[in-house]
């Protein structure tokens, strides 16, 4: 294969006196075969051009996670991707992770990802829900998750995490969903409550960057919806989330098409909806009231037949681990 010019611009991040940093951009020439992986040519730069480039790297081979950054706009790990893939124009654009602080240049302080990881007591604990028997389809489960690496590229392409600093976020979430789903889990239903607490399960917008970007096929937000089908199944109702889902739920059942005007009120409660007054009024404002009694779409009879259908012969939801296949 015949080798080609690229430009790496790698943002530079160097901490300062003050405990502040700066940033800047800066620009590399390099010539490799488009088959050479991100992490090889950075390598090469440190190596040949400037020894301070500051990043992470272990394996080299997909498993330990440590060499996750933002290339060409989306968290990948470095290690894995080829530079003739992400390449637009010969550019490629480097910069760390999102939504962790930079330590330097790409390297970032993971501990607060850790911190959230450990948040949800990764390891099987002991207590009256423990069963022996492990199904095919519950090894599935278990084995489908534990795929996960942690290389946080699902955190740092999060938009929730983006906006909120509490959000436990995708690899933990996901990390939950594999004790969950385990059969020899003593305390599933103590698990779910805790996820469906504020800033968990219901916490995700379900943009689908983590099934997106995840490297392994974990596709952390399928986990997500996962627990928080079986936290309605248990009851775990009593959330803001919850009920915007069962609201729709209903909706769609009984006619077809969302009533938006009651929705905001069964969503958040009485006094949830006071708080959000300032928006009706601006909503009202522009014209933008829904009618309080929506019309049945055409069709709905066909719909609610459907719906009989699923809830008689529910749908197999849970999936299989799909073999990674390395790019
Ligand atoms: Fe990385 Fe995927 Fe695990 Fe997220 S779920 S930490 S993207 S391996
Ligand atoms: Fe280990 Fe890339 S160096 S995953």
């Amino acid at each position: 294969m015949t080798t080609q010019e690229y430009t790496f611009r790698i943002q530079r991040n160097t901490p300062d006196e003050k405990g502040g940093m700066t940033s800047r951009w800066q620009e590399f020439k390099i010539s490799a075969e488009p088959g050479t992986t991100i992490l090889t040519c950075l390598e090469e730069i440190k190596r040949k051009q400037d020894g301070t480039l500051t990043f992470r790297q272990s394996c080299r081979s997909a498993i330990c996670g440590s060499c996750a950054i933002r290339i060409g706009g989306r968290t990948r790990l470095a290690c894995k991707t080829h530079v003739g893939k992400v390449a637009k124009d010969g550019l490629v654009e480097i910069g760390p992770q999102n939504n962790q602080p930079v330590l330097k240049d790409l390297a970032i302080d993971i501990s607060n990802f850790f911190q959230k990881v450990r948040s949800i007591t990764p390891y099987l604990q002991q207590g009256s829900e423990s069963a022996t028997k492990v199904t095919s389809t519950a090894y599935d489960q278990v084995n489908h998750v534990t795929q996960c690496i942690l290389c946080g590229c699902c955190y740092s392409d999060c938009t929730m995490a983006e906006v909120s600093k509490e959000f436990i976020g995708p690899a933990a979430l996901a990390k939950a969903f594999r004790f969950v789903s385990d059969p020899r889990e003593g305390k599933k239903s103590d698990r779910l409550n805790q996820l469906s607490e504020p800033h968990g399960i219901w916490s995700c917008s379900r943009c689908t960057m983590c099934v997106e970007v995840c490297p392994k096929e974990v596709a952390p937000m399928e986990a997500i919806v996962k627990l928080r089908t079986r936290g309605v199944a248990k009851g775990l109702t009593d959330s803001a989330g919850a009920r915007h889902a069962l609201a729709f739920h209903g909706d769609i059942q009984k006619s077809g098409s969302l009533n938006e005007f009651t929705l905001m009120f069964r969503t958040l409660g009485f006094l949830g909806s006071l708080m959000e007054t300032d928006m009706a009024i601006h909503l009202a404002k522009k014209g933008k009231v829904p009618s309080p009694f929506p019309h049945a779409v055409d069709g709905v009879e066909e719909l609610r037949r459907m719906y009989q259908h699923l809830e008689q012969n529910p749908l197999e939801v849970e999936t299989k681990a799909k073999e990674a296949v390395p790019e």
